[in-house]
């Protein structure tokens, strides 16, 4: 988590809220977040086999990306919240992002949710991605992050089955 922010966020983040990022606080968060589950929350991990590097020296399994969310805290109690999804910088561009966004999304179908919505950074090149799997954009806010301002958005997905459908297994995939 705190390496994957460190080189998504570099240039849009303060450096020093990067750098201040501490893995143990963040362990403890996510150990809280994976037990508890409340609210129909779930985190989808990717794993690379070290089967995956064919032809190359043999690796320990590793893990290329994770996502997870939920019902939507304090919104429509039909809506779910992508909260995080990220991919590590070495697993990009090769179907990972949308295969968690795929499993997230039928997670999220199952326990109810109608639409699904997610927050991500104005100045993250990833919105595109977002928009590119048909996110609509909802929302605009002026947040803080470590002190300085900026702009998150809002993308959704209404009805949930567009963002299952732009996550379908591609034919011949
Ligand atoms: C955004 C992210 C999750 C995408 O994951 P990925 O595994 O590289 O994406 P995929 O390989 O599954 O791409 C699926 C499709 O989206 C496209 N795509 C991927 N990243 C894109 C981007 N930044 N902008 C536009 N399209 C993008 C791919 O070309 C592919 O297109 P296709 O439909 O022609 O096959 C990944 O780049 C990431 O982790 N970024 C940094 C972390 C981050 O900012 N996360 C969001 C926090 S809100």
């Amino acid at each position: 988590m705190v390496a994957v922010w460190r080189t998504s966020y570099a240039g849009i983040l303060p450096p020093e809220y990067l750098a201040g990022m501490s893995i143990r606080r963040q362990a403890a968060l996510w150990r809280g977040t994976i037990v508890d589950g409340g609210s129909g929350h779930a985190t989808f991990v990717a794993v690379a086999s070290g089967t995956d590097s064919v032809g190359g020296p043999w690796q320990p399994p590793q893990i290329a990306g994770f996502a997870s969310g939920g019902r939507r805290r304090g919104g429509a109690c039909e809506e779910g919240e992508i909260e995080t999804l990220y991919v590590l910088d070495d697993y990009r561009e090769q179907g990972i992002g949308r295969r968690l966004m795929r499993a997230l999304s039928a997670h999220l179908n199952a326990v109810g949710c109608r639409s699904v919505r997610l927050w991500v950074l104005r100045d993250n090149p990833s919105r595109w991605f977002y928009q590119h799997l048909g996110g609509r954009l909802v929302e605009e806010q002026a947040i803080r992050v470590g002190g300085e301002p900026t702009v998150q958005q809002a993308m959704r997905w209404d009805p949930i089955g567009l963002l299952m459908a732009a996550t379908a297994p591609k034919v011949g995939s």
